[in-house]
């Protein structure tokens, strides 16, 4: 497992390294191609030279057997090896010390007859002039036994017709020969070689050098980018403690507000049933206080209910109708819709399953959204409660025709003690409370702008039952 690890850590530099091997091999392979056909176009020059050289010594031999043959006076006898270099004649200038020379061989001979008088035996030579070839290629060690250079050697040959000459025995066919080193090509091949290599290598290196810049600057942004991501959650770290911070503050806060308040709470309903005692006849009192009793009563409720909440107790959940909800969150906060001149309607789709939920604290939920909207709305204006099912919940949406909620806001409403409304008494817990219930009832609560008009939705689901 490490070893492959450390294989992936420098798989680049491998593959670099495998990539320059390959292009130096592809290289090196161009380079032995043309070197072949350039010792190939050698072979074709040096049978060129042999058959120019070849028809010049064919003509002076030619001439030389007429004059023996003639009146001239006296036939000087068998060819010598001096006459034979002369015979070459101009041909010899051709020659070039170390890199190229002339040859001639006699009729049927092994020996080849250097200019400067030398015989030297090759059978790889006499069997190609037997064989008609027009070059040959000759390996280093034979190349040095004819005083050339330790690399190949090329040679064109050229035979020349056989001549009725005196005393020259046997018959058959002269051969020349011009004889070329490689030498020259080999080490213009080894120069362009090792040029090759140095633009390869150099090519190299400013690529590696540019994938190493290019690299580090890689490895300095996701770095850059790292730090933003643990700042970002590190944020967000902050932000869900100063939260929790805030939630149990508000959860110490709501436990001393339900402790000191049931006191009084209690008081009253028990003045309420003294005076209830007092008035047996009269029936509008005995209604008022009634309500009175009632109302406490749902105070207490609701205070039980968030005090069961602060210390993460669940909530007592029973079946109960949407619409109902709707209807006395409605009834609840009526008279200040009124006030304010705004209409309120309830638009509940027919058939609505039952949903469980703490009716009081459930519908206190709603009445806090319900109330924001109301104080978000211009006199005239219609705020509508609208109940629909949405998969396993059911969804409460209150739409008001108010100026709107920026996305900041937004995003802030439901954080405890958030209000953009200090100056007019809010305490910013109205969507805090309500998230809370909403929360703890399995469901959701969320608050944007309206998109089909100006003005706000605020959304609470319940779970269906
Ligand atoms: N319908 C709405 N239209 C525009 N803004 C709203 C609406 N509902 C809530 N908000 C914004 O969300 C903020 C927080 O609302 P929340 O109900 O928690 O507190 P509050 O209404 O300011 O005070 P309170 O505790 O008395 O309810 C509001 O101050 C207001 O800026
Ligand atoms: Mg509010």
């Amino acid at each position: 497992m490490a070893a492959l690890l450390g294989l992936r850590r420098y798989a680049l530099h491998i593959a670099t390294v495998l990539a320059l091997g390959l292009v130096l091999a592809a290289a090196g392979w161009s380079a032995a191609n043309e070197r072949e056909a350039a010792i190939d176009d050698l072979s074709h020059e040096q049978a060129v030279l042999a058959t120019a050289v070849a028809a010049v010594f064919e003509h002076r031999l030619a001439d030389r057997a007429s004059r023996e043959s003639g009146t001239e006076p006296p036939p000087r006898g068998p060819l010598t090896d001096v006459e034979a270099i002369e015979l070459l004649g101009g041909a010899r200038r051709l020659e070039d010390r170390g890199e190229l020379m002339v040859l001639v061989a006699r009729p049927g001979e092994r020996g080849f007859l250097t200019t400067d008088a030398r015989v030297i035996p090759s059978m790889r030579l006499h069997a190609a002039a037997e064989a008609r070839a027009s070059t040959v290629t000759l390996p280093r060690d034979e190349a040095v036994s004819f005083g050339l250079p330790p690399r190949r050697a090329v040679a064109g040959i050229a035979t020349v017709s056989p001549t009725e000459v005196a005393g020259e025995r046997p018959r058959g066919r002269w051969t020349v020969v011009v004889m070329a080193s490689t030498a020259r090509v080999r080490s213009r091949e080894d120069h362009e070689e090792r040029r090759l290599a140095v633009t390869v290598f150099v090519a190299a290196a400013v690529v590696t050098a540019f994938g190493a810049l290019a690299r580090r600057r890689q490895r300095a942004a996701l770095e850059i980018e790292r730090r933003t991501a643990i700042a970002i959650v590190e944020g967000e770290k902050d932000a869900a403690l100063a939260r929790a911070e805030k939630m149990a503050a508000l959860a110490a806060l709501s436990t001393g507000i339900a402790h000191e308040v049931g006191t009084p709470l209690s008081v009253i309903v028990g003045r309420v049933e003294q005076v209830l005692a007092r008035v047996p006849d009269d029936e509008r009192a005995r209604q008022a206080l009634g309500i009175v009793v009632e109302q406490v009563e749902r105070i207490q409720r609701i205070v039980r209910g968030c005090l069961a909440l602060a210390r993460g107790e669940a909530p007592l959940l029973v079946r109960a109708s949407p619409e109902k909800l709707a209807e006395r969150a409605v009834d609840l906060v009526r008279h200040r819709f009124d006030k304010a001149d705004v209409v309120l309607v309830i638009r509940a789709d027919a058939d609505l399953p039952e949903v469980s939920c703490d009716p009081s604290l459930f519908e206190q939920a709603l009445v806090n959204v319900l109330l924001n909207a109301c104080h978000a709305s211009p006199p005239g204006s219609e705020v509508v409660l609208s109940v629909s099912p949405a998969g396993r919940h059911a969804l409460f949406a209150v739409e008001d025709e108010g100026s709107g909620i920026s996305p900041d806001v937004a995003e802030q409403a439901t954080e405890p003690f958030f209000s953009t409304r200090r100056e007019q008494g809010g305490s910013g817990l109205g969507l805090t409370i309500a998230r809370e219930i909403v929360t703890h009832h399995g469901g959701e609560l969320t608050i944007g702008r309206r998109e089909d008009r100006s003005g706000t939705r605020a959304t609470l689901t319940v779970l269906i039952a």
